[in-house]
């Protein structure tokens, strides 16, 4: 049996990758595949339970960095194992809403862990499970942020309070990243409306893996 593909979906804040993975989903599975959607934290009852501490929970409020950091590589690494390699493994698209390169920006950068450290926690995370492909949807931190107020009615979650300055290292962060990777990334330009974006990313899987008509 052919093994799976795994495409994973990075951005900041607001850029709309969970609408790109949900279109993107239906349109594999009308052509035939087989496709399995993850979301980072969370995506299994331990990565769920993480993500609330991360996200909402009061007892996450005083989290240092470094708990922040072994957080999110704890859920990657249940991930990994009981679901995404798994289904990669029976022949399986995975589409990950984000993975490995938002620790690297945001708990790396953004919060200026360093490279080093993040770059082991990630491999101890993840083994060998990398993505095949990356989009990276790129948004100005203003946009992302308009976006969300109207998405969350002006509720922000723990990650969303951080100031712009967070979020402009975010997105140079990414930008830079996928500069340095070319051969993994697709960069695209969010303010593009949905129906532009799933046109493109549809395009370029075409291209890449042959996917469908
Ligand atoms: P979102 O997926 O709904 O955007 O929320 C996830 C939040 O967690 C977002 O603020 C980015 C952040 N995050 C990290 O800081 N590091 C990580 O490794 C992951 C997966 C997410």
């Amino acid at each position: 049996m052919a093994l799976g593909r795994f495409i994973s979906f990075e951005g900041s804040e607001g850029c709309g990758k969970s609408t790109q993975i949900k279109r993107l989903c239906k349109r594999l599975q009308g052509t035939g595949h087989d496709v399995l959607l993850t979301r980072e934290p969370g995506g299994t009852e331990l990565g769920e339970c993480i993500r609330d501490l991360l996200q909402h929970a009061p007892e996450g409020e005083d989290m240092t960095s470094e708990a922040e950091l072994l957080l999110f590589a704890a859920s990657r690494a249940q991930l990994v194992r009981r679901v995404i390699e798994p289904k990669i493994n029976s022949g399986a698209y995975v589409l990950a809403d984000r993975f490995h390169d938002s620790t690297t920006i945001y708990q790396g950068i953004a919060r200026g862990l360093g490279e080093e450290i993040v770059s082991v926690m990630n491999d101890f995370a993840v083994a060998q499970c990398l993505p095949d492909c990356t989009f990276l949807l790129d948004i100005s931190v203003a946009e992302g942020r308009e976006r969300i107020r109207s998405r969350s009615g002006g509720e922000e979650d723990r990650m969303e309070r951080e100031p712009d300055s967070f979020f402009e290292k975010v997105r140079v962060g990414y930008l830079e990243l996928a500069n340095n990777n070319p051969e993994r990334f697709v960069l695209l330009d969010a303010s593009k409306s949905a129906d532009e974006l799933e046109l493109e990313i549809w395009g370029n899987l075409n291209k890449k893996y042959g996917v469908g008509s």
